[in-house]
């Protein structure tokens, strides 16, 4: 069946931004002004379609995925204002405004960064669409998958700058960028079923990792090719800081012929599901992204 992905793309994303608005109601002050200002009104909320897309192909709802949806892009926005920070990449633009501590300040960008990371576990927490023992699943692959094991431990190889070949690049890329793409997978099945079956969590992680290294090598290719303007951050951001991306080892048609090996990879590893229209022609299309 064929989806239009920007259509559907739009609409999660219209629906992730109402209910990530509601978390905030009610609240004051600086930090949850920065919190609101790096959350809200930007993204393309991939990883927020990837759960829900993955709740409905196993029979969940929007509603059982949405607080787990929520959750992923708040650790997602705080993984950016941490990336941004000047120890890290040091880059002055995100989502086509400036990043969040040019707008508050170092010290009120980390904490952000830190709220955000632990306001994803509240709302992942009270996700009362799902049992118990969902929502456990839930906070474990999370917990695993954005900490040192996973994102947290991809950005800190990223900034040791001790990538030797193309094969420690794709293990980089895959804890930096794929571990949340795999929560966000991941979490979208716990949303639809508490006991999931070993093979569904192997097939759905392997596109997952497949998916990760593409998105990173489009990443990787963008910030070479594009313009500011069309991305809504600074291009060039990878050589300033001297990383190690797809394109040190392979030319730029090279790196677009890997991309587009990869992305085959995660289609296949999920054809076995009748559903699985939607996220294998996400990933077709993130091939085709401009930002
Ligand atoms: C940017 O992610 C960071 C990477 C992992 C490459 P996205 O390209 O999904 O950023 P937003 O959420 O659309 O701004
Ligand atoms: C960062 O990769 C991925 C994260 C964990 C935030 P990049 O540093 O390439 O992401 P961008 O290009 O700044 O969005
Ligand atoms: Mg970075
Ligand atoms: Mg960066
Ligand atoms: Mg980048």
């Amino acid at each position: 069946m064929f989806v239009n992905i920007q259509i559907k793309l739009t609409e999660v994303a219209a629906s992730v931004e109402t209910m990530l608005k509601k978390y905030f109601e009610g609240t004051t002050g600086e930090l949850a002004e920065a919190m609101q200002y790096s959350l809200l009104g930007g993204g393309k909320r991939i990883r927020a379609f990837l759960t829900v897309s993955f709740a409905e192909m196993f029979g969940g709802t929007v509603e059982q995925a949405m607080p787990f949806a929520c959750a992923l892009e708040m650790i997602h926005a705080y993984s950016l204002i941490h990336d941004d920070l000047p120890a890290m990449d040091n880059d002055d633009m995100r989502r086509g405004k400036p990043s969040c501590h040019k707008q508050y300040g170092e010290a009120t960008a980390l904490l952000a960064g830190d709220s955000l990371l632990t306001m994803a576990f509240d709302v992942c927490a009270s996700n009362t669409y799902v049992s118990d023992r969902s929502v456990r699943l839930a906070v474990k692959s999370l917990a695993m998958l954005a900490g040192h094991l996973g994102m947290c431990g991809g950005q800190e190889i990223d900034l040791a700058e001790s990538v030797a070949s193309y094969e420690e690049l794709k293990h980089l890329h895959a804890l930096k960028t794929g571990a949340l793409i795999k929560a966000a997978c991941l979490l979208g099945l716990y949303a639809a079923t508490d006991d999931p079956e070993a093979n569904t969590v192997s097939a759905i992680s392997k596109y997952a990792e497949a998916l990760g290294l593409a998105f990173q090598i489009h990443d990787d290719i963008l910030d070479v090719t594009s313009d500011s303007e069309t991305l809504g951050k600074p291009v060039g951001s990878d050589a300033k800081n001297d990383k190690k991306t797809a394109l040190s080892y392979m030319s730029l048609d090279e790196a677009v012929v890997e991309e587009d090996a990869v992305t085959r990879r995660a289609v296949e590893a999920i054809s076995e599901f009748p559903d699985s229209d939607v996220p294998a022609q996400l990933a077709v299309w993130l091939m085709s992204r401009k930002n």
